[in-house]
């Protein structure tokens, strides 16, 4: 069933536990690539995104066993070394296999993700760093081609701008190589560090991960490991927004806090109360009225690019105008022509826009465009005067866990409808 209905207007109340991270599970599934011995992943979260990427490994000869939120993953050998368009097209985190098939067979042909709605999202800095540890890269028929028939070769790999798959890609690929690599100007998100402590239970040898240069000694293989995944920052900073806008009290447990200091800062500049329970719960709630609050999206540890959406529909709800900057995408905006059709005022100029607040949205029918877009669709629903109905609502599937069992279980009222 493809639409969500929300009644505006409810408080939500009460505790909700939080998922394992979508975006630490990919590169984690493509990372079990690098050894033949058995690999457990704890707490993999029921996303389609995770779905597709067991799907590609599987196809690359990996044995899968789903047990809850539990995977057992033995890739013995790699069969085809190809992750095929049809698979790339649906998810292009795919090209996180690239790293990892080099490291392992000195062959990887993965097609060429498309773009997204949110951008071009090339890979051209993930093929720049393999050239430089030595493998040859070409492009042919929507396919690229990297090549490393002699194995790997330390390097330093300066990345010209900040990207977090690329870091990821290229860290895996390093694990493998012979001698040193150096990764500059890195990214620092908690996905990645959380990336380099599974490797390193493998036997990898990573150090720096989570500061912009990070060391990885290459050694000669891996072995098998258990490893559990963080908790998604991005689906509890979306019930944070939601617990502020609503104006209830959640509890969020099974979290880590300091993956959220940029986020929690704004919450707590915007009049909600945040409050740290020990290492792995956060409570939030709003008794006051929303301060218009200016964001700029950053890399990590600035606010992120994934809770920009979601901030927005907060500052519609604002008791002022408020200014909004996506400096990471080219087009991360798709979410303002939805909410101006329940009612919100919103220009854009380039890459900013400025919310004006003050005013309740109303309930409409919508259409979601990607992951946070649809997010940010389903906080606005919840403050709205009236019902919202929000359409195509397989983009919120992608990353987002039993959202609406989640949210009805704190008291909204939301239903899935075909
Ligand atoms: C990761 O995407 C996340 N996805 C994204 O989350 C997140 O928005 C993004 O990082 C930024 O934090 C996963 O981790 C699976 P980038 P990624 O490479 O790695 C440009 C979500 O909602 N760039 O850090 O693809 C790129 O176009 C998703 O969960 C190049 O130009 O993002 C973008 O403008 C959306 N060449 C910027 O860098 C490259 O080779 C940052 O991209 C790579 C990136």
């Amino acid at each position: 069933m493809k639409k969500l209905e929300i009644e505006g207007g409810r408080k939500l109340q009460g505790s909700i536990r939080i998922s394992g991270a979508k975006n630490a599970a990919l590169p984690a599934l493509a990372a079990t690539l690098l050894t033949d011995e058995p690999m457990v992943l704890e707490r993999i979260p029921a996303v389609a995104d995770l779905k597709t990427m067991e799907g590609l490994l599987q196809s690359l000869g990996a044995e899968l066993e789903s047990e809850g939120e539990r995977r057992t993953i033995v890739t013995r050998e790699i069969g085809t070394a190809e992750a095929p368009y049809e698979l790339v097209k649906t998810m292009r985190a795919s090209s996180l296999v690239l790293g990892p098939l080099v490291a392992r067979t000195g062959r990887a042909r993965v097609s060429v993700p498309g773009g997204c709605a949110i951008g071009a999202r090339p890979i051209n800095l993930h093929l720049a760093g393999l050239e430089k540890l030595g493998a040859t890269v070409r492009q042919e028929a929507g396919y690229i081609e990297a090549l490393a028939p002699l194995g790997l070769q330390g390097a330093t790999v300066a990345f010209q701008r900040i990207t977090v798959t690329g870091t990821e890609d290229l860290m895996m690929a390093a694990t493998l190589a012979k001698g040193e690599t150096i990764l500059e100007n890195a990214a620092r998100e908690p996905e990645v560090v959380d990336l380099a402590a599974m490797l390193n239970a493998m036997g990898a040898r990573i150090e720096g991960a989570g500061q912009s240069t990070i060391r990885i000694q290459g050694v000669e293989r891996l072995h098998g490991a258990t490893h559990r995944i963080i908790a998604d920052r991005i689906e509890a900073g979306t019930f944070l927004i939601a617990a502020a806008l609503t104006g209830g009290e959640l509890t969020l447990e099974d979290v880590n806090p300091e993956h959220l200091g940029a986020v929690i800062a704004k919450l707590r500049q915007a009049g909600a109360e945040v409050e740290v329970l020990n290492g792995t719960a956060i409570r939030v709630s709003r008794q006051g009225e929303i301060r218009p609050v200016d964001v700029t999206t950053e890399e990590h540890p600035g606010f992120p690019t994934d809770m920009q959406a979601q901030w927005m529909a907060l500052m519609t709800a604002a008791s002022g105008d408020s200014h909004v900057v996506e400096t990471i995408f080219e087009n991360r905006f798709m979410h303002v022509a939805e909410l101006t059709r329940m009612g919100a005022e919103i220009e854009l100029a380039g890459n900013c826009a400025t919310i004006r607040g003050g005013k309740r949205l109303s309930g409409a029918t919508v259409m979601a465009s990607d992951l946070r877009a649809s997010a940010c669709l389903v906080l606005a629903a919840l403050a709205a005067e009236g019902t919202t109905v929000i359409d195509r609502v397989y983009h919120l599937d992608r990353g987002y866990e039993r959202l609406e069992e989640k949210l009805a279980g704190v008291g909204a009222a939301v239903r899935r409808i075909d």
